[in-house]
Formats: structure tokens, C-alpha cells, sequence
């Protein structure tokens, strides 16, 4: 049996009219499109189509668009970016996140803090959403940027960008989002948020791994982190991945065309799910339930379980889902993502991550939904044994 993918908030295959798109690239007009001679407009010819397609996906302008190799280095530019143009003006280098962010955007501040800066990490309540008092507070000291996922990876929960814009706004401050998640899930509108500067990556979206970009509203706003030639305005010199870039351009136009279809589909592949496993087994504890959710992940503890013997058993099922754990030099740590909620370190640690994408079917969530319950079963009790033993 073929086994089924329900891992898509990791990747996505790429889809077929995106190689279509790309190949050409790879193959015939693979010129630098630095290049002054044909071959190179021929490349830099696909790099504007791909700039303005990527360009009107997100509603913004083509030269706002600055292609990176994929959203942990959109973030790391947003973030130190805005930072170091903070300092070159003369201001502090603070900066503002969440505790739920990606590890690409907090581990950005972090690198802020090495560089002589600060850091504000703003908590989160039981729903995982912001706490929109706390960002008021820290927006006193009028940070370089705040930096604040639009959707969640681990829970698909959607933060209020808009409130959370507006209070930027108002501070005179800008406002970077991860949107990695969001892009091709939710609509995306910049204006509608108060927002200058987003992240997106191509592997979410039926693009390859490996390219991304950086909406930038006004270039000013950050200082390039790479060093070399003048290529996208200096802020990310280096040779454009061009193929890349026209496969990032094509998913984007393929997820802003189908997105209401898309989002339809997902929210009712994963309700499905939600639905039969809530019947056919109990303890389960489904996350984002009561906000606003993405409509591709299903984040659920399975108490009395732990995440990992539970994705193993569906692995040997031939499903692929994943863990809201991440396993570090051997020790099994709670998903930083759910701790800051407040969830108790037992259920953290026994939470596992369903995500949809094109190709996931009713047939696929039917047979996970069969097979779930008699492998918490056996999770359970070879759990419950070893905690006797
Ligand atoms: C919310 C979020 N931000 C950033 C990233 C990193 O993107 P990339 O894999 O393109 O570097 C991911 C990938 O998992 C993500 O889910």
C-alpha cells in the first residue's frame, strides 16, 4: 500500500506545473542573470516573470520582492536586517518575538542579543495567541521590529496580525510575520495588517526546498546579513537560484488561484479526522480548537501516550505524520510551542501533528483514522507497562 503523507506543514512534493515551469531553467536558459548577453536576459527575463508573480500572490510590488533560500533565512534577514539598520540609524537593537515562533525567528533574536542587542519574548495564553497587553508594554521601548508568526506550524492557530499591526502602527514600529505557514492557507493581505515585512517559503507550497523569500515593504528597513555582489538591491547579494525563483513564482500563483477551493478541502479532511478520532478514542486533547486555525494542521495529545512510540506505530502503518517534540542530543524535550501554552509536560510530550496538502484524500484520513485507535491502544499499554515495571 502506498503509504500516506500527512506531514505537509514539513513539506510539500512539488507539483507538476511547477517543475513544468522550472525545467526550462534548469535546461536551456540557465544563463547568470547578471549576464548582459542573451543567455543571461533569458535568465533574468524568467527572474522578473517570477518576481511579479510571487509579487501579486502577496499584493505587493515586484522590487519589494527579495528571493532567500527559503523562510529560516527571510526570517534571519527580517529580524537581524532590522536590527543592524536600527543601529547604522543610531537606535537600539531590540527586537520583539513571540515565545511560539519557529525556531528560525527566535533563534534570529537570539543572534540579535550576540550582537550586542536585547530581546523581548512575549508570552502567550492557554489558545497559544499573543498577549496583546505584553506587546503593548514592550512596544514603549520602540524596538527595530516586532517580529510575530501569522500561523502557527505546530498548532495551525492564527494570531490577530491585524490588532497586533495596529498597535505596531501606532508605535512608529515595524512588524515582520513568518508567514510560511500562512501563505497558501489563509489570504494574505500586507495592507489589511499594517504589515512591512513577511516570510514565505516555496517548500510549503508545492515548490522545492531551498527557495524563498522576504516581502520588504521599503528597503530601508533592514540592512542585507550576507556580503558580496549588488544582486536584489545589495539586501541579498549572491547569484539568484532562478529556477528556484520561477517554481516559488508558479506555486505562489497556483496557491492564491485555488486558495478558497484549497482551504475547503483541507479544513474538511481535517475535521474528519478530528471527528473520527475524537469518537473512537478518548483522552484526546485537540489544540487551537477554540481560535482561529489554518485549515491544514491537526495538532492533538493523545494522553497516557508518548509522541514518539505513537508516530513509530504509525510509521510501521506506513503514515507519516509528525511530533510537537523536538529530540535533542538524545534527551526527548516538550515542543516549545506547547509548553509556552501551558500544556502539561506529560501531554507536550505525547502530541502529534497531522498536516494536509493537495493530494491528501478522504480514503487517507478514513484509513488513519481505522488504524489510530488500536495503535494507542497498544501505545498505551506497553506505556502504562513501563511505567509499572
Ligand atoms: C513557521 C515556519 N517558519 C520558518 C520555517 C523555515 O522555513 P525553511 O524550511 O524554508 O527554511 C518553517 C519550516 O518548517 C516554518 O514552519
Amino acid at each position: 500500500m502506498d503509504p500516506i503523507y500527512l506531514d505537509h506543514a514539513a513539506t510539500t512534493p512539488v507539483r507538476p506545473e511547477v517543475i513544468a515551469a522550472m525545467m526550462p531553467f534548469l535546461q536551456e536558459a540557465w544563463g547568470n542573470p547578471s549576464s548582459p548577453h542573451a543567455m543571461g536576459r533569458a535568465a533574468r527575463a524568467g527572474l522578473e516573470q517570477a518576481k511579479r508573480e510571487t509579487a501579486e500572490a502577496v499584493g505587493v510590488e515586484p522590487n519589494q520582492v527579495i528571493f532567500t533560500s527559503g523562510g529560516t533565512e527571510a526570517d534571519n534577514l527580517a529580524v537581524i536586517g532590522a536590527a543592524l539598520a536600527a543601529r547604522a540609524g543610531g537606535r537600539p537593537m531590540h527586537v520583539v518575538t513571540t515565545a511560539i515562533e519557529h525556531k528560525a525567528a527566535l533563534a534570529s533574536c537570539h543572534a540579535v542579543c550576540r550582537l550586542g542587542g536585547t530581546e523581548t519574548i512575549l508570552p502567550v495564553d492557554r489558545h497559544g495567541l499573543v498577549d496583546l497587553a505584553a506587546l503593548a508594554e514592550a512596544l514603549h521601548q520602540i524596538p527595530a521590529v516586532v517580529s510575530v508568526m501569522w500561523v502557527n506550524n505546530e498548532t495551525g492557530v492564527v494570531q490577530p496580525l491585524a490588532e497586533i499591526g495596529r498597535l505596531c502602527r501606532a508605535a512608529g514600529v515595524p512588524l515582520h510575520t513568518d508567514g510560511v505557514q500562512a501563505f497558501g492557507k489563509i489570504p494574505i493581505d500586507l495592507d489589511a495588517v499594517d504589515c512591512q515585512m513577511l516570510s514565505i517559503s516555496g517548500h510549503k507550497i508545492g515548490a522545492p526546498k531551498g527557495i524563498g523569500a522576504l516581502i520588504v515593504r521599503d528597503r530601508k528597513l533592514v540592512e542585507s546579513i550576507l556580503h558580496g555582489g549588488g544582486q536584489q538591491f545589495g539586501i541579498r547579494p549572491g547569484t539568484e537560484n532562478v529556477a528556484g525563483a520561477v517554481a516559488l513564482g508558479c506555486a505562489a500563483k497556483l496557491a492564491v488561484a485555488d486558495l478558497d477551493a484549497h482551504v475547503r478541502v483541507l479544513g474538511a479532511l481535517r475535521d474528519r479526522l478530528a471527528d473520527q478520532l475524537a469518537v473512537a478514542v478518548d483522552g484526546l486533547h485537540f489544540h487551537g480548537r477554540e481560535t482561529p486555525r489554518a485549515p491544514h494542521v491537526l495538532s492533538v495529545s493523545v494522553a497516557g501516550t508518548e509522541a514518539e512510540a505513537l508516530l513509530m506505530h504509525l510509521d510501521l502503518a506506513g503514515i507519516c505524520a509528525s511530533g510537537g517534540s523536538a529530540c535533542n542530543t538524545g534527551t526527548i524535550e516538550p515542543s516549545h510551542v506547547l509548553e509556552a501554552m501551558g500544556l502539561d509536560r506529560a501531554l507536550a510530550l505525547a502530541t502529534i501533528r497531522f498536516s494536509f496538502g493537495h493530494e491528501s484524500t478522504e480514503a487517507e484520513v478514513d484509513r488513519v483514522a481505522a488504524v489510530f485507535p488500536e495503535i494507542v491502544a497498544r501505545v498505551r499499554e506497553l506505556s502504562a507497562t513501563l511505567h509499572r515495571a
